[in-house]
This record gives structure tokens, sequence and C-alpha cells, in this order.
């Protein structure tokens, strides 16, 4: 028994099984640019509009920055094993697949649980980040009065006044939109994105460009806190300065780089994966680096952290909140970043929940889980029925748990799943030195190594409570393993 749950998928097998069958196929219409557009799609959204200012206010102030370079430098290593990975193995599932194609079912299995904190936790994540904005937009841009706290905040948060949450309704519609969107199918939904990509990046460089004049050097005056405790107004103690809280800077903002890796879900779509997707992960993420380091120096330059931690200022809808107090005359670019960032979480949305319903797809046809995930729309061509299962769990999250709970659970499940990458381009390098690769992660074993000892780090940096969390929620997948998949595997089905 031990044998089979460490048995792996043959290569031939996957590469075979992933070109055709039946009525489960999947059209291929992505190109490198669309990858790219696909990839900053996913990146650029709460990570950037809402984690930032939080671990500013929470770990690091200024020292943001340095916490960016760090988590970009942990998904830069990961991303070379991405690439070479996709584009050796260039299917649908991600590192779900490369796992199962090196390190066996049981840690294929692992890792497509622990993606689906990454791509349907995330889009939760988002989700509410979209809600906080959407209260910005009712008061600033339409005049009207906000949504009352209690509809758009979880039941586990009080406000200011002591006011407890009931349920986000915002973030529950915002989601519930996006699945049905990804229903009509991936073409019509690749060319809205990349309409939003552009428009992202205009927002993003805008407030570089015009925030950068707006910088007042007392607030960069102590660019590295000292290390010492923050207590927020929930209640919760933050490892603040120091080396700890920039590493729990590094953990928190690197949600903001979330979604390079989405590209590989979409390799199966893609109409010359091998040398795409190189282009899509990498290109990506080196865009996003520049863009997030720049920007947010200009944010921690606008105005002092207090002005992030008061939920009555900048608190929630930092950006926003913070061009308004920082840039007198400026009300024309507050209210389009509300614009904006409205229409650009709507993407990370999409590209994570696609992300999600492919990686269930890839499981559902090696019987880990059950076929409802990979049955095909027959006119529309997507994995309907799995996106509406899909839809009911991203609900639940979105409407009940708080932001930063979920931006927590998301960053450290996929800090998890890049380790996990990075051991397996070792692994595969060992086990199929012959396989063809268009690309090649270059200094193996190094560079995957020090790729697990930065997100290593990272997950560190973001404390017992989220290891715990991530626990439970291996320990919740290790019943569902032994409990069903494993009994309808169909590679043990083979033997
Ligand atoms: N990177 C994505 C974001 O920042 C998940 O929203």
């Amino acid at each position: 028994m031990a044998n089979k749950l460490f048995q792996i998928k043959p290569l031939d097998h996957i590469l075979a099984t992933g070109s055709a069958e039946g009525g489960h196929t999947l059209k291929r219409t992505l190109t490198s640019w669309s990858l790219v557009a696909l990839g900053i799609g996913a990146i650029i959204g709460a990570g950037l509009f809402v984690r930032t200012a939080a671990a500013a206010a929470q770990n690091a102030g200024p020292a943001v920055t340095i916490g960016f370079l760090i988590a970009a430098v942990g998904c830069a290593l990961a991303g070379l094993c991405y690439a070479e990975l996709s584009s050796s193995i260039p299917i649908s599932g991600s590192a779900y697949t490369y796992t199962y194609a090196t390190m066996g079912e049981l840690l294929a299995w692992i890792i497509g649980w622990d993606l689906v904190l990454e791509y349907a936790v995330g889009a939760a994540t988002v989700g509410i980040a979209w809600s906080e904005y959407l209260n910005n937009f009712l008061v600033e841009v339409m005049g009207a009065s906000p949504i009352p706290y209690q509809w758009c905040h979880s039941p586990f948060q009080t406000s200011i006044d002591g006011v407890s949450g009931i349920i986000n309704l915002p973030a529950l519609f915002i989601v519930t939109a996006i699945s049905l969107l990804l229903i009509r199918g991936i073409q019509e939904s690749a060319f809205v994105n990349n309409l939003i990509v552009i428009v992202k990046v205009a927002i993003v460089v805008l407030i570089i460009a015009l925030g950068w004049s707006f910088i007042n050097p007392a607030n960069h005056a102590v660019y590295i806190p000292e290390a010492t405790k923050y207590v927020d107004h929930q209640g919760i103690t933050h490892n603040y300065g120091g080396w700890l809280g920039i590493l729990g800077a590094a953990g928190t903002v690197f949600f903001a780089f979330i979604g390079f890796d989405a590209v590989s879900t979409a390799a199966q779509e893609t109409k010359d994966p091998k040398r795409s997707m190189p282009i899509g992960i990498l290109g990506s993420l080196l865009i996003c680096t520049l863009l997030y380091v720049l920007f947010a120096h200009v944010l921690t330059g606008l105005v002092p952290v207090e002005f992030f931690r008061d939920p009555t200022k900048g608190g929630e809808a930092s950006v926003v909140a913070a061009i308004q107090e920082a840039m007198p005359g400026y009300g024309w670019l507050s209210k389009s970043v509300t614009v904006a960032i409205l229409a650009g979480f709507s993407s990370v949305i999409l590209v994570m929940l696609l992300g999600q319903s492919r990686v269930f797809y890839s499981m559902s046809r090696d019987g880990l889980l059950p076929g409802v995930f990979s049955e095909v729309h027959p006119k529309f061509k997507t994995p309907y029925k799995g996106n509406l299962v899909i839809l009911v769990l991203v609900a639940l999250f979105a409407a009940f748990v708080p932001g930063d709970v979920v931006g927590h659970m998301t960053s450290i499940g996929t800090l998890f799943a890049f380790m996990l990458v990075c051991a397996a381009v070792i692994i595969l390098r060992r086990t199929q030195p012959d396989l063809p690769r268009q690309f090649k992660t270059p200094m193996v074993p190094l560079l995957p190594i020090l790729g697990i000892v930065a997100c290593g780090a990272m997950i560190f940096g973001l404390g017992k409570e989220n290891w715990i969390r991530l626990g439970i929620w291996l320990a919740i997948g290790f019943v569902i393993y032994f409990g069903y998949s494993r009994k309808h595997s169909k590679l043990h089905k083979h033997d």
C-alpha cells in the first residue's frame, strides 16, 4: 500500500491523456501575449491595493518595499521552476500535475488540495477587497450612501463603533457574477481580461508618476522600524519592524504576486505551450515586481503608517484614502482608481477561478475527485459543473471569513505549493534526465533549493496561527484522500 501512495503517474501517460480524450477536451486558443495578459490579470490586484497598506501598518512600515523584494525573489526562483515544468509537461493542472509525475499520488493530492487555498480562497480574498472598494465607489463616485457595515463584513469582524458584521454581500455578488462569466467560455473571458489589464497597469503607473512628488520625506524617515509588537483594533498582535516584521510583510505581500503560476494551469488551452509558458510566467512576474516596489514606496511616502492603522481613515480602501488625504486636487485620480480597481479585481477573480476549475478538472480526470469536475459543457466547452461547485466553496469564504484571514491562508498555501514545485524540478532532473525541456531552470539544484529556503522563510514570517490553519486544511485533505480519492484513483485501476 505504501508503494501505491507514492506511485507516480507515468509522464507518457500524462502527456497522452492531456492531448485528447473524447468529450473532455478543452480548446487551444491562447497565445504568448494572452498568457502574459492572463498573468498580469491575475497578479495585480488586492495584494497591491489592499495588502500593501496592511503589511505596512501591521508589519514593516515603509520597509514593505523590502518585503516586496524578498517575495519577488522567492517568486522568481519558483517561477523558473514553474517555467521548466510547464514547458516539459504542457498540460492542465499546474503544480498538481507536476507533482503527480514526480513525487507520487499522495503528494499530488496534497498539492492539489493545497492549491484550493491559492485559487479558491485567493478568489474569496480578492472578492472581499472588491467589497471594500465598492463602498468607496458608492460614496465617492456615485454620491450614494455606503453599504451598512454588517452587510459588507464577516461575522468575525467588529467596527470601531461596535457593530458586528453578518455577511459580506458584495463579495458574494462578485464571485458569483465572475463564475457565471467563466462558464460562458475562456475566449470571451480572455478578451475582457486583456482590456482590464491595460487599464490596471495604466492606473498603477499613474499613481507612481503623479504620487512621487507628493512623497513626504518625514514618512520615510524611519525606513526600517525597530522590532516591536503592534496590537490592532481587533486585538490581534503582529510582529512589527525588524527582520521578523519584514519577513511577515513579505509573507503578506507575497499575495500580490500570486497568479503568475495560474498561467501554467492554462497550458492545455495554449497554442504553443513550450515557448509561450516561460514567456508568460516570467514576463508577467518581471513587469509586476518593478511596478510594486515603486508603488509601495510612493504609498508609504504619501501618509504615515498610523493612517493605515486607523479604520476610519486608511484601514480600508487604503490606496484611494491615501490619495484623497495627501494629493489635493487629484479627486479625478482617486475616482478613476476606484473604478479601475473594481474592474481589476474582477479580472483577478476570473483567473483564480479559472485556475481552480482547471486543477479540479485534472484531479477529476485522474479519479481523485468525482467526475462532475471534468464534465465539459457541450456548447461552451467549459467544465461548468465544476465551476458551480467551486462557486459555492468560494462564496462561503467570501461571505463569512475576514479578508486578513483568507489572505494569509492564500499566501501560506501558495508558498507551500511553490516549495513542492521547486523540489519537483530537482527530482524530475534525476528521474527523467532525457525528457525534452524547452526551458531549463539554471543552476539546478542550487536555485530550486534557494527557492525552497525563500518560501520557507516567508512561511516562517506568517506566524504560528497561519501554520496551524495550513495544518488543519491539510488534515481535512487527508480525510478526503483516504476516504474517497485513493479508492477511485484511475492510476490504481491500471494495476
Ligand atoms: N496577486 C493577486 C492579487 O494581488 C492575487 O490580488
